[in-house]
């Protein structure tokens, strides 16, 4: 990784290949991987060390991030309203949409209109997938997608990448195994799109029959060189995986009477067992786990194991969110 802490300017191939300046909506925008090897993971990582050394950053004085939530959130919005304070921003948010005047009948569209009088920068999660992309077209700030349904959380993948990078040092030549809700689930719908970056992946994809991931993203990801292979049983594929990344059923998206009577994998110790010794393997979530029923996908057991890395995940998020941030708000 190339780390320049003197210099925080995006490389001179830059310009042109940020397709994404303007809005994030999609990692399809993002469609060079040194604007994440040679840019924003050594600018994320050089933020960390910042973060770490000195506290905070001055790159964001003056600007204003504005975080409109119309679904549940405490990491990606926290992580967005702390990354912009940490470089010296304003944040302001609407986390409950019954109390703005969207409960007067007030369109997404005016909303953004309106936020956008006041902010640099919109922060959007929505319920309906392609409403991110709708938003971004009515509005004369950049637009972020902090999820749009079950379509995609560009950011949550940038931030996955990043730990990968962060703990296993490398990308290329990985297995990476999804497991869980594999339809519903927009995390794993960014983040698959984003490994055919990069070579040599294996993707395996693991999830009861009616949770699979869309078969229209599994030919794109086909398309693009990536060659998935789909499973039902999580032990068949533990032992080989790098990164095994977990994920909760997305009740919320899922009408009663279809919702799996039961969770349908459970990650315990035992199954950790199996997998890889640290330093060659780590557990992610995006979180959150789904505790309500006191068996959460991942059991709290496994807290404690050196490779469970859903909560440094987090905090890396922050750090990714930083380096999207002041790419996307700064001039140089
Ligand atoms: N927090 C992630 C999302 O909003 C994952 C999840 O909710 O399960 O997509
Ligand atoms: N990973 C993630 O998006 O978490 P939140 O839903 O809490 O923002």
């Amino acid at each position: 990784m190339l780390i320049n802490p003197k210099n925080i300017a995006p490389p001179p191939y830059a310009d042109g290949m940020w397709h994404w300046r303007r809005h994030f909506i999609s990692v399809a925008q993002i469609r060079d991987r040194r604007d994440l090897d040679e840019d924003l993971f050594p600018l994320a990582h050089h933020l960390e060390h910042m973060v770490h050394n000195e506290g905070a950053s001055q790159l964001l004085v003056g600007k204003c991030l504005y975080d409109l939530f119309y679904e549940p959130s405490t990491r990606t919005m926290s992580s967005f309203a702390i990354a912009m304070k940490r470089m010296g921003g304003m944040v302001e948010s609407i986390s409950n949409v019954q109390f703005s005047s969207v409960a007067k009948g007030e369109s997404l569209e005016d909303t953004i209109r309106t936020l956008a009088c006041y902010s640099d920068v919109i922060v959007l999660r929505q319920k309906e997938e392609g409403v991110a992309k709708k938003a971004a077209e009515a509005s004369p700030v950049p637009v972020i997608n902090a999820g749009d349904g079950k379509g995609e959380h560009p950011t949550q993948a940038v931030l996955d990448l990043f730990t990968i990078y962060r703990e296993l040092k490398r990308i290329d030549g990985l297995t990476v195994t999804m497991v869980g809700d594999l339809k519903h689930g927009r995390t794993v719908h960014s983040l698959s799109r984003l490994l055919c970056l990069y070579d040599g992946i294996q993707l395996n994809l693991v999830s009861p029959p009616e949770l699979r991931m869309p078969d229209k993203l599994v030919s794109e990801l086909r398309g693009h060189g990536l060659e998935p292979r789909i499973h039902d049983r999580l032990e068949e594929v533990v032992p080989e995986s790098d990164a095994l990344y977990v994920t909760r059923v997305q009740l919320e998206r899922i009408p009663q009477d279809q919702r799996p009577a039961t969770i349908p994998y459970i990650v315990t110790p035992a199954t950790m067992a199996m997998a890889k010794p640290r330093g060659e393997m780590i557990l992610m979530h995006p979180l959150p786990r789904d505790s309500q029923d006191g068996n959460p996908e991942i059991s709290v057991e496994v807290d404690a194991d050196p490779r469970a890395a859903y909560f440094r995940q987090c905090e890396y998020g922050m750090y990714a969110r930083m380096a999207i941030l002041s790419r996307m708000l700064r001039a140089d």
